[in-house]
Parts: C-alpha cells; sequence; structure tokens
C-alpha cells in the first residue's frame, strides 16, 4: 500500500471508515485499506469506469476519495475533481497523488499551484500540497519521481 496514504489515513482517522479510490489499478490500495479494516471502492477504466466523466457512486457518500497518479492521465481534469468532491460528505477529505511538472520520468503538466487552484475552483478548502522526491525502484523503472501530493476539505 502506498505509504504517504497510509500515513494520511493514521493521521486523520481515529477509526475505519468508507473510502473511494480514483484510478483504482491492480487494487493494491483498496486491498492495503480493507486490511485496516476500511469500508472501499475502487473504479479504475479497467472496471469499466472512464474518470474522464463525471461518476456518481451509488456508495457515495464517502469519508475519503483517494486518488494515487492517474489525474495526469486524464484530459477533462475539471470533471474528474468535480467527481471527488460529489462523491464526499461534507467534511470528507480528498487525498491526490499526481507528478509534479518538474518530475524527469514522466509527463505531468501539474505544479501544485495549478493544482491547488483547480481544488478551489470545485469547491475544496484547506487544500495543502507538499512535493517530495520517491525512488521508484519498481522492476524496469529504477528512478526517481517527484511527486506532488494534495489533501483538501469539502
Ligand atoms: C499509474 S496507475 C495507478 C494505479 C493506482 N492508483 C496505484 O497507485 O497503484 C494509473 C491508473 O489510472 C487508470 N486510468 C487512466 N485513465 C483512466 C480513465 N480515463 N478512467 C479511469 N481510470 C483511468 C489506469 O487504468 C491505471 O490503472
Amino acid at each position: 500500500m502506498n505509504k504517504r496514504l497510509k500515513m494520511f489515513v493514521l493521521d486523520n482517522y481515529s477509526i475505519p471508515k468508507r473510502a473511494l479510490d480514483l484510478g483504482a489499478g491492480e487494487l493494491v490500495d483498496v486491498n492495503g485499506l480493507k486490511k485496516m479494516g476500511w469500508e472501499v471502492e475502487g473504479v479504475d477504466l479497467k472496471m469499466g469506469v472512464n474518470l474522464e466523466k463525471f461518476y456518481l457512486s451509488k456508495k457515495r457518500p464517502f469519508d475519503l476519495v483517494y486518488s494515487n497518479f492517474v489525474i495526469h492521465k486524464i484530459k477533462n481534469q475539471t470533471e474528474f475533481v468535480k467527481t471527488a468532491f460529489e462523491n464526499l460528505k461534507k467534511d470528507g477529505w480528498f487525498f491526490i497523488q499526481t507528478f509534479d511538472l518538474s518530475d524527469l520520468n514522466s509527463s505531468s503538466k501539474f505544479t501544485g499551484d495549478l493544482l491547488s487552484k483547480l481544488l478551489h475552483k470545485e469547491g475544496f478548502r484547506n487544500i495543502v500540497f507538499r512535493v517530495f522526491d520517491v525512488f521508484d525502484d519498481e522492476e524496469g523503472h529504477n528512478h526517481w519521481h517527484r511527486v506532488l501530493e494534495a489533501s483538501a476539505q469539502k
């Protein structure tokens, strides 16, 4: 499970709650959170959910919506952020990671300011972003990434 997501969850929730993963991929984070007692829905193109379009879950509202390394692949980023916002409970958190513009190993065009503006425009508050370097030791990768992470509240 993604370490930063785990830290965010442990810092902000004292008991397991309900979460939605946007772009859940191989369900690594979904299964990690389930092991921690959370109830989690994971959606992805692989499961027939195209996040270029607004998606409203039947299981909403969620306490946490998160998305790791997906938004830079999405063209319709306004609808993506709206999906996060509308699936959350009031005061619920959106936690998102992508790559920063300065990352030499991705095509992401995001900066903290750009992501913050996008989140603010869709109604999020308490927006905080961080940029840090992470070594990607996945087979065939072995390079650094400059990760951009943001958290924001509905
Ligand atoms: C780099 S993977 C990240 C997977 C997972 N979040 C993780 O951190 O392990 C990117 C994921 O975004 C999904 N994705 C890309 N475009 C998408 C779209 N338009 N709608 C839904 N999922 C999409 C891909 O199918 C892939 O699973």
